[in-house]
């Protein structure tokens, strides 16, 4: 679904713009300004209230992202476990730096606070599914399942 569907389907929902707003990302791993300035007009409020809930969230993101976004724990317990290995492996495999997205849109690499998983690290997410006790030799094949 467009992000002008899932606008409409969210339209009178209470609290349906940031309902939407996760729809939207799912749909495409961030929030596209077409989709906030649409919101504004549908939800009937100041684009710059739309803008507002957009950035106060920190779980959306109005940068434009890869198909899958990769997230690598860099909380202590994960730091110490080895993180940093992790996004070497990462950087190298997928050739561009945390931060970045490759030039096929396929991936982002970002870093996150613990996902909680603290028993197996170190962890990385791919849009949301964790990995536990990853190992540089794991990336290339956990990549492959994208
Ligand atoms: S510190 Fe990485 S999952 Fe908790």
């Amino acid at each position: 679904m467009d992000h002008k569907g899932i606008l409409a389907a969210y339209k009178d929902v209470p609290g349906g713009m940031i309902e939407a707003f996760h729809a939207i990302q799912r749909e495409n791993s961030y929030l596209p300004e077409e989709a906030i300035i649409d919101a504004a007009n549908i939800f009937n409020v100041p684009a710059s209230k739309a803008y507002g809930v957009a950035t106060f969230y920190s779980m959306f993101s109005v940068k434009s992202r890869g198909k899958n976004v990769i997230r690598i724990c860099e909380s202590a317990p994960c730091h110490v476990a080895g993180a940093a290995q992790i996004v070497g492996a990462l950087e190298k495999e997928l050739g561009i730096k945390m931060g970045e997205t490759s030039a096929d849109n396929k991936f982002t690499l970002e870093f996150t606070e613990c996902v909680g998983q603290c028993q197996s690290t170190p962890v990385i997410t791919i849009n949301g599914k964790a990995y536990l006790d990853v190992t540089p030799a794991k990336i290339p094949s956990i990549l492959a399942e994208y």
